[in-house]
């Protein structure tokens, strides 16, 4: 679904490479860790411990690789669009191998990783289809597939795109579609993927604590984790 609808900023917009290659810069000041590391700390399954290879789409900078270090998964490969920000992850040092690439094909090996993780992209791409296809492809048996989204509520009725400010104190948007709860369910199930766990954020005392302007929003949905299980 177009995000134009309920644009309620009139940012300028620009493409993910265009927008990350500024972003950089400020990302890891300004992304919060209760939109998508919190949501993560909930999930039952994977057993984080027992994954022994994992596949981190979007990587960015390295922050999903290195809270699945740290939970003890024991190798993580990268991989996004912009070279930029994965310097930052290679200065990081959680992933063993980064790959400049897109996340719907990426070019690693079939059916090699027990995890396959993608955290706060999809809003960027126009269709889930292909993420959800080469998530798959890339899952061995029995493997998971989590996804932790920009939930469409949050978008619809705040009007906000996925923004950054520059160096000039301009607000930018990065292209965002929306896509609904029932486009991530007929993609994953599309794909083979069988549903397991699905959790959502809301706007709590914790986001509030780092959004105090916010208010307004509290118990809205922001964000929301998909673990989804390869069968077979
Ligand atoms: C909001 S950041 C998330 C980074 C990281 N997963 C995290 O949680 O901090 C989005 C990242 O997705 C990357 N990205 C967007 N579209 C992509 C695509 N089609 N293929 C690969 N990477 C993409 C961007 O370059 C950016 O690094």
């Amino acid at each position: 679904m177009e995000f134009s609808g309920f644009d309620a900023r009139g940012y300028r917009t620009v493409d993910v490479r265009t927008g990350y290659v500024e972003w950089v810069a400020s990302y890891e000041d300004t992304v919060e860790d209760v939109m998508d590391l919190a949501l993560l700390e909930r999930l039952v399954d994977p057993v984080w411990p027992e994954v022994a290879r994992a596949a981190d789409l979007g990587c960015g900078t390295g922050r999903t690789g290195e809270w699945l270090r740290g939970k003890g998964v024991a190798r993580v490969d990268g991989v996004d669009v912009t070279p930029e920000m994965l310097d930052l992850a290679r200065r990081r040092g959680a992933h063993d191998r980064l790959v400049e690439g897109d996340a719907i094909s990426t070019g690693l090996e079939s059916g090699s990783y027990d995890l396959v993780i993608c955290s706060l992209i999809d809003e960027h791409l126009a269709d889930l289809g292909p993420l959800y296809a080469e998530a798959y492809r890339l899952a061995a048996p029995k493997a998971s597939f989590v996804l932790v989204t920009y939930h469409p509520h949050f978008i619809m009725t705040s009007g906000m795109p996925t923004h950054y400010t520059n160096a000039a104190g301009e607000n930018v948007a990065i292209s965002t579609n929306v896509h609904l709860i029932s486009d991530h369910a007929r993609a994953g199930l599309r794909a083979g993927w069988r549903l397991a766990e699905l959790h959502e954020g809301v706007i709590d005392d914790d986001w509030l604590a780092v959004k105090p302007k916010w208010e307004r929003f509290r118990d809205h949905p922001i964000s929301a984790a998909y673990a989804w299980r390869k069968d077979g």
